[in-house]
């Protein structure tokens, strides 16, 4: 019994003693470096601490941000009751190191509303002290070309877009554009001190950053008066506070070219097919090109190949449903526009158009029209002619003939009349006047 009361005692004494060693005993939380960083779906952990390292076993610490409960230590655990349900099974409390005044705040699974200040307050019996730290959630992007494959014309203008997916604000990223050595780079925009690299010579002010959409994460680098030697790989690189992503685009420059007719002429024969063909001097891909083909109103076109969108031309109803692009050489740049069941009324001049990005070239074809069988016509027109000669040569020979007849019947008369009015004498023209004078003398 007496064993116990003075273990109760001693206990009693151990008690008041750590109470007036941590009473008045002033202290101050620190935090862990503001802001920290963190990343959607991974996991954050907001570190507070005591100095001096004096134990925080038995003094009531509460995480919060703004009005928002998140986590309170008391009477030695955790009392969840009223923690913000946007916590919920995401926070824990490591406390290993409380006798040392050290917690910290383990958040699972980062959201991005979870970006915000944390504030982290000790309270011992008679005194307090708080820390605040941000949390800043970094979306997790990818980055992407805005087109892959760029096509340039020597001397004239390349524009590499890389943007953000899913879209959100790059204005405090660092972006940079490299090709082959990310140190001798072609453009870098809100270069990182760190970033110990300098610009290529070789793009020294050939360069612009076009940064108009970089609020919705997309930006385009300008490199003007290109050359043949600036076909390559480019990289884009978004860096921020914690995450990085990569992409390359690829830039082809072209020498310039002129859009030729494969025939300037192209006939075709009424109801069937005329191709009308135009290709790249020098021979080149225009897989990437715009090509359009109209007559006339380059609006009402007869037809459109990569249609830009800032063309707000329609396809003429004349030709609706009877063409076709066969662009089976277009990487060769020859392309051929297929109109079907022609008409008298198609015969004209066609222009077609090749449009790169910053150059186009065009050139016409003419289309003649010829009605069905216009070959059979001719042959048809000479039987025709070769008939009128004969007719004519006949009716020529008639009266030739006719006239003989007459001169004929003049010298036949007599003879003629003879048999008609003497029926009974059987005259022979022919007959030997003699033997005649011989009946008559009979
Ligand atoms: C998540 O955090 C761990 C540890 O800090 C890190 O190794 C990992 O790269 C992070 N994941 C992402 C996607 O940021
Ligand atoms: C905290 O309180 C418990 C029980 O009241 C006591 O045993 C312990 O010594 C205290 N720790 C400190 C550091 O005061
Ligand atoms: C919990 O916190 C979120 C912000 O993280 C807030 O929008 C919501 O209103 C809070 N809920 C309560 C019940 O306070
Ligand atoms: C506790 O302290 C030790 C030693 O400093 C450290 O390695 C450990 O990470 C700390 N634990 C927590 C949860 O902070
Ligand atoms: C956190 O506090 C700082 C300083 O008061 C402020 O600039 C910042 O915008 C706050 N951050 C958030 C996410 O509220
Ligand atoms: C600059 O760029 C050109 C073309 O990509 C390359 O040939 C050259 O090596 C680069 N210069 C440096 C210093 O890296
Ligand atoms: C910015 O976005 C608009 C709308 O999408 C687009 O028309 C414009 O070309 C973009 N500008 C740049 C420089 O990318
Ligand atoms: C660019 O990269 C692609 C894919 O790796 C490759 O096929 C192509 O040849 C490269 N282009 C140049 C000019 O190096
Ligand atoms: C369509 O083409 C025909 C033949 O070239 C032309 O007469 C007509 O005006 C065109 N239609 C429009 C809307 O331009
Ligand atoms: C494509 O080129 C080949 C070889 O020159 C040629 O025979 C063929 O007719 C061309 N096709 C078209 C649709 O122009
Ligand atoms: C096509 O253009 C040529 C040259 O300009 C011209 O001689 C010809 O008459 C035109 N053909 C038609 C059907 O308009």
């Amino acid at each position: 019994m007496t064993g116990h009361g003075i273990t109760i005692v001693f206990q009693v004494i151990g008690l008041l003693t750590a109470l007036r060693t941590t009473s008045g005993k002033r202290f101050t939380v620190v935090s862990t470096g503001s802001p920290v960083p963190a990343t959607l779906g991974n996991d954050s952990y907001l570190c507070c601490r005591l100095e001096p390292e004096i134990s925080a076993e038995n003094m009531t610490i509460k995480f919060h941000v703004g009005d928002y409960n998140i986590c309170l230590y008391k009477n030695g655990k955790e009392d969840l009751s009223n923690q913000n349900e946007t916590y919920k099974d995401r926070v824990e409390l490591l406390t290993e190191n409380i006798t040392v005044g050290q917690v910290t705040l383990w958040i699972k699974n980062i959201q991005q509303s979870d970006t915000g200040n944390y504030t982290c307050t000790f309270v011992s019996d008679d005194f307090s002290s708080i820390a605040t730290m941000e949390l800043h959630v970094n979306k997790r992007f990818e980055v992407k070309a805005t087109e892959k494959t760029v096509i340039a014309t020597n001397g004239g203008a390349a524009d590499l877009g890389c943007h953000l997916d899913p879209e959100n604000s790059a204005e405090l990223m660092t972006i940079k554009f490299h090709r082959g050595d990310p140190k001798s780079y072609v453009y870098v925009y809100n270069k990182n001190p760190a970033d110990s690299g300098t610009q290529n010579e070789t793009y020294k002010d050939r360069t612009e950053l076009l940064t108009e959409n970089i609020t919705r994460g997309q930006v385009v680098v300008r490199i003007k008066n290109v050359q043949l030697s600036d076909t390559g790989n480019y990289t884009c690189i978004f860096y921020s506070k914690d995450h990085y992503s990569k992409t390359t685009v690829e830039l082809k420059v072209t020498e310039r070219f002129e859009v030729k007719a494969t025939e300037k002429t192209v006939i075709a024969t009424n109801g069937g097919a005329a191709d009308l063909g135009c290709h790249l001097d020098p021979e080149n891909s225009a897989e990437l090109m715009t090509i359009k083909f109209h007559r006339g109103d380059p609006k009402s076109y007869v037809y459109v190949y990569n249609k830009n969108p800032a063309d707000s031309g329609t396809e003429n109803e004349t030709y609706k449903d009877r063409t076709e692009l066969l662009t089976e050489n277009i990487t060769r740049g020859q392309v051929v526009v297929r109109i079907k069941n022609v008409q008298l009324s198609d015969t004209g001049n066609y222009t077609c158009i090749f449009y790169s990005k910053d150059h186009y070239s065009s050139t016409t074809v003419e289309l003649k029209v010829t009605a069905p069988g216009g070959t059979m016509i001719t042959v048809m027109i000479i039987i025709a002619g070769l008939l009128f000669l004969g007719i004519m040569f006949l009716v020529i020979a008639c009266k030739t003939f006719k006239k003989g007849l007459v001169r004929n019947r003049r010298e036949a008369v007599p003879v003629q009349e003879i048999p008609l009015n003497s029926m009974s004498t059987p005259v022979n023209n022919n007959s030997d006047p003699g033997e005649n004078d011989a009946l008559k003398d009979n």
